[in-house]
């Protein structure tokens, strides 16, 4: 390659200038002589509902000239910011598609490490799906910059980068394309509503969907679903809010407590999550993530900041699309349920050759959710909730002055479950830890370790109470 390598830094922050990825793009670029890079601020230009139409047409021909691309971005909501998102549904719809092929890709990004990798898979994924060659990025934290050794690797990484875009290394590719082939119609029989309890009682649910009564799986699977519930059910169709614009991350909903949008989303979700019971997500699957309207969806409903509100309430997902062949997007809905201790009940794909299967999968999965519901069960909370919540508590608890709601919240829900603040484990750690120094008193502990691990447990099971 002759000349100056032309790199372009794809900036997904909502936040311009000020965003703190950015910092890290231009470091890295900035240390390497033989490039040349501009900045394409995507994310502040795609932030309001109605965009500058002739700025999308001048980043393409961007896109275009740029021998390389470094995708600069904050993971917003467990993937980027819906800004990006939007940025290559707009080159798709333009037609524009082929600016990308042939290109060498990599990606900065900055956050708290909370499913940093699901944005990392999603960005390498869309990019090798469009013929662009991806090498492995960096993710960072809002300290780790500020130490030598780690701009040592950040240096050796962008050196690398550089090098092999100028020597067109071969780069692996790590998904597999999607095929699209979509799912079967789903053909709903005409089993009849069961009658609604609609006892005064009754919980609140509420089915959030970007497709109703439209001629979709989606819309015919929510039918059934809805049929089959025993409890009213009340539908938001997503796409009919009237958002004034995607989250740009300014904190203001952290610090002075409303969201900088006055469109009144907040209120909206507030609401919603304070006052139902339980949420049914009806969800069509569009390129490897959601349709791109739920990126703008969640990523508004940070504006109540780290607080879990669907805590101890119940979920179930339907999701129309080839959700077997995107298993990031399910682990996505169980983390999120996960950390957010939602018990989702069902999440519940359309893939079926037979409608009849599929039409006896919702039906259960209404009636599940209502049992659930009702009998009020907890879910157990595995690696993907307990990992989110142990991100959540130490970022919280580090910010605790600043993020005073958050901290609240952690304090009154018993989530800052520090090791350190619990005695008796300290005092047992203490005791054993002298004991342990001596080596008959290791071997008696093996000895019997089998029967002591589980004698409270074997006590409960042996009394035979409930
Ligand atoms: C709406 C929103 C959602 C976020 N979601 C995540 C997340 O899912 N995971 C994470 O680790 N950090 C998350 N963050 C934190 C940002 O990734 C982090 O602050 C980042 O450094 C901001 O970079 P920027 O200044 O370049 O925009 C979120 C921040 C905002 C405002």
């Amino acid at each position: 390659m002759e000349g100056k390598l032309r790199v372009l830094i794809v900036n997904g922050s909502p936040k311009g200038e000020h965003s703190l990825t950015l910092q890290h793009s231009l470091y890295m670029l900035g240390q390497e002589p033989a490039v040349e890079w501009t900045v394409l601020q995507a994310g502040e230009a795609l932030s309001p509902i109605d965009y500058d139409e002739s700025w999308l047409r001048a980043a393409i021909d961007e896109i275009e000239r740029a021998d390389a691309i470094l995708w600069s971005t904050p993971v917003y909501t467990m993937l980027v910011p819906w800004q990006l998102l939007r940025l290559f549904q707009l080159v798709k719809e333009a037609g524009r598609n082929a600016v990308f092929k042939g290109k060498y890709a990599t990606s900065m990004m900055t956050c708290f490490h909370y499913y940093d990798h699901l944005a990392e898979a999603w960005l390498r994924a869309t990019c090798e799906d469009l013929g662009m060659a991806y090498m492995e990025g960096r993710t960072a934290d809002n300290m780790d910059m500020l130490r030598n050794d780690h701009r040592a690797s950040m240096r050796f990484f962008m050196r690398e980068f550089v090098e092999a875009c100028r020597s067109r290394s071969p780069l692996e590719r790590k998904y597999a394309p999607l095929s699209d082939r979509p799912s079967p119609r789903f053909e709903l029989a005409a089993t009849g509503a069961i009658a609604k309890d609609g006892q005064k009682a009754a919980p609140r649910t509420v089915l959030l969907t970007d497709e109703y009564r439209k001629d979709g799986n989606l819309s015919r699977m929510i039918d059934a679903f809805v049929d089959a519930y025993p409890y009213p059910v009340e539908v938001v169709d997503i796409n009919d809010f009237p958002y004034e614009a995607g989250c740009h991350g300014c904190l203001r909903c952290e610090l002075v407590g409303e969201c900088d949008r006055k469109d009144g989303f907040q209120e909206f979700y507030l609401n919603l999550v304070d006052t139902c019971d339980a949420l049914v997500f009806g969800m069509n699957l569009e390129g490897r993530y959601l349709r791109p309207v739920w990126k703008l969806f969640l990523d508004r409903t940070f504006s109540n900041g780290h607080r879990t509100s669907m805590m101890g309430k119940h979920t179930a997902y339907l999701v129309a699309g080839p959700l077997r062949s995107l298993p990031n997007v399910r682990q996505f809905l169980e983390g999120k349920d996960n950390v957010g201790r939602e018990n989702c009940m069902a999440i519940i794909g359309d893939e079926y050759d037979d409608s009849a299967l599929l039409g006896r999968l919702l039906r259960d999965g209404a009636v599940r959710l209502a049992r659930a519901i009702d009998g009020r069960y907890q879910k157990s909370v595995n690696f993907l909730g307990w990992g989110g919540l142990k991100i959540f508590r130490d970022l919280i608890y580090g910010m605790r002055g600043v993020v005073r709601d958050d901290h609240r919240f952690y304090k009154t829900h018993g989530l800052y479950d520090f090791p350190q603040k619990d005695i008796p484990k300290q005092l047992f750690n203490l005791a054993m830890g002298l004991a342990f120094t001596l080596k008959p008193v290791r071997v008696q502990a093996f000895e019997r370790m089998p029967s002591m691990y589980i004698l409270l447990h074997k006590r409960i099971v042996d009394s035979g109470k409930p």
